[in-house]
């Protein structure tokens, strides 16, 4: 193991998240706190395929009733349907309270298992195995379960807190440069808000091409770990300064949306949107070198061409992100290089001034 780091929950209780390369035995021992025999794996199916004897060896030493259930690849898989199979699953094998279920995925099977395990039997404990660069320094963190509605992404959900992480970097051997890419840019953004180093050993990690060696990224996974950690430990219900984290994604969920969710990925709607919210930061006094973000710009495989919205619609999109409040667009903005601040928008021409300048930028 690398690291253990120590999650502080006020409301559900700490946890361990753990990050290493080879987890296995670490899991073994873990796993020896349960009196449970029976466990369920909730498996993005590209890992059920690839990795398959590296998770279940571990898991089989405490469970000798282990239900494995495969979950489509791709964001499609966050739906009610598949929330609602998964339940039939675990319900219909027989789930008690105390059955731990195991998500072993990216960000789309840990949103949607940490809701089952959110709601049999209202909780099972929950695990968290993160296999890609996003969920290790993302989404496995801090809580949020759930699944997509038609009228928008992340709308039905709930709070809930694994009891523990193991973030092992064997799995991203299999991972692909697009989704190094993806998980990049949420480091990127702790760089930008709270600790700028990141951002250069960020640069020698993928100077002429990505290294995809996950032993050289043991370091910066365990510090952005650490920022998220640090943040939703503060603010576990998303109530202050838990808004940070959303620096460049008002924006970046506008290009999402408009790409219907598959034109462009999470991290390179971000990356644009970090573009956008640095340029406005300027915009009222900041003086931030864009270059902190453009040297990455030749790692993103993306344009902006299709986005033929006028920046005032793009304001208006904006408007409907469910972080706005009473009406009012607030936006996370820099003072400088990690100096974030949530600023409410009153008047919009120098956001609509930031859209402009970033669909020209990624043109
Ligand atoms: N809960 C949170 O706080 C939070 C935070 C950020 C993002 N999210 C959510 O996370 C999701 C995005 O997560 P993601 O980017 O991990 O997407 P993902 O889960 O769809 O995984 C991306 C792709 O990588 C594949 N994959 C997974 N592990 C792999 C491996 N080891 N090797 C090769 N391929 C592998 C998957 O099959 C998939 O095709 C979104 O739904 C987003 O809303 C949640």
């Amino acid at each position: 193991m690398f690291d253990t780091l120590q999650v502080n929950t006020s409301t559900a209780g700490d946890y361990s998240y753990f990050v290493g390369n080879d987890l296995r035995n670490d899991i073994s021992e873990f796993t020896k706190r349960y009196a449970s025999k029976k466990a369920f794996a909730l498996v993005d199916a590209f890992v059920l395929k690839h990795h398959r004897s590296y998770f279940e060896e571990p898991l089989r030493e405490q469970f000798t009733d282990l239900k494995i259930f495969e979950i489509p690849r791709g964001e499609q898989a966050k739906s009610a349907d598949v929330y609602l199979k998964l339940l039939d699953h675990v319900l219909g094998n027989n789930a008690d309270r105390s059955t731990p279920v195991f998500a072993i995925g990216g960000g789309v099977t840990g949103d949607l298992s940490g809701f089952v395990a959110a709601t049999a039997l209202r909780g099972l404990p929950l695990i968290h195995i993160p296999t890609t660069l996003l969920a290790m320094v993302d989404s496995s963190i801090g809580g949020k379960t759930g699944v997509n509605h038609k009228t928008g992404k992340n709308l039905i959900g709930s709070f809930y807190q694994p009891e523990a992480v193991f973030a092992d970097v064997s799995y991203l051997r299999t991972l692909p440069e697009k989704e190094w890419v993806n998980g990049m840019s949420e480091i990127l953004k702790y760089g930008m808000i709270h600790s700028p180093d990141i951002i250069g050993q960020l640069k020698e990690l993928t100077d002429s091409e990505i290294d995809m060696d996950g032993n050289s990224w043991l370091d910066l996974i365990r510090q952005s770990a650490q920022i998220k950690i640090d943040v939703v430990s503060e603010d576990v219900l998303e109530a202050g300064k838990r808004a940070f984290l959303n620096f460049g994604h008002t924006y970046g969920h506008v290009l999402e949306n408009l790409g219907n969710y598959s034109t462009y990925s999470h991290g390179e709607a971000v990356y644009a949107g970090m573009v956008g919210a640095t340029y406005a930061s300027n915009k009222l006094g900041s003086q931030i070198d864009l270059s902190n973000l453009l040297q990455f710009r030749s790692l993103y495989d993306f344009d902006l061409h299709g986005i033929t919205q006028k920046p005032a619609q793009l304001v208006d999109l904006m408007m409907r992100d469910k972080k706005v409040k009473d009406g009012t667009l607030r936006l996370v903005l820099l003072k400088d290089l990690g100096e974030p601040y949530l600023y409410r928008v009153a008047e919009k021409t120098f956001v609509e001034d930031s859209w402009q300048q970033t669909l020209k930028i990624f043109y």
